[in-house]
């Protein structure tokens, strides 16, 4: 497996912040289309620009490249944002498979797809762990 997680490699790898955003969109489109994925997208607030653009920033930095969410709204700790939500096992794997189906759509290497959804299901199990789960 390719040197992803160094340096900003993820970040050059996933198409910087042009390709970030495009694989966020076709997140959202996912959990917009996907049936089984209607109660993760009623968990949010009725338009998704905000969010859209928040992910997407977010994911820049993640990534390795700058830290475009930090400048424009603040600090973050990705479990605490999360806290106030349901999120058991199946919300998480929910959200994993939106993005799995997201990248299937994307121009990157099968190691990288492969790297990204096993990185991102570092902090959503993360997630899970520290928000509600009733
Ligand atoms: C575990 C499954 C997850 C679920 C069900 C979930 C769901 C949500 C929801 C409902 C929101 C609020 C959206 C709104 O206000 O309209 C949100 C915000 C957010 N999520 Fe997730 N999320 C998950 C995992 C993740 C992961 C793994 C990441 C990053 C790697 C992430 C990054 C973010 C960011 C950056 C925000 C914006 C927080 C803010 O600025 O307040 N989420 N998420």
């Amino acid at each position: 497996m390719a040197d992803f997680g160094k340096f900003d490699g993820s970040y050059i790898a996933a198409g910087e912040e042009v390709g970030v955003r495009k694989l966020v969109d076709e997140f959202y489109t996912q959990m917009e289309t996907l049936t089984e994925a209607e109660h993760i997208r009623a968990m949010h607030k009725g338009d998704l620009a905000t969010i859209k653009d928040k992910l997407s920033l977010f994911l820049v930095g993640w990534l390795g490249g700058p830290r475009l969410y930090a400048d424009k709204y603040g600090s973050i700790s990705i479990p605490q944002a999360h806290q106030y939500l349901v999120i058991n096992e199946v919300e998480r794997d929910t959200w994993l498979l939106c993005m799995t189906e997201a990248l299937k759509d994307q121009n990157y290497s099968d190691d990288f797809k492969e790297y990204l959804i096993q990185q991102l299901a570092i902090p959503a199990e993360r997630i899970r762990h520290v928000a509600k789960s009733f």
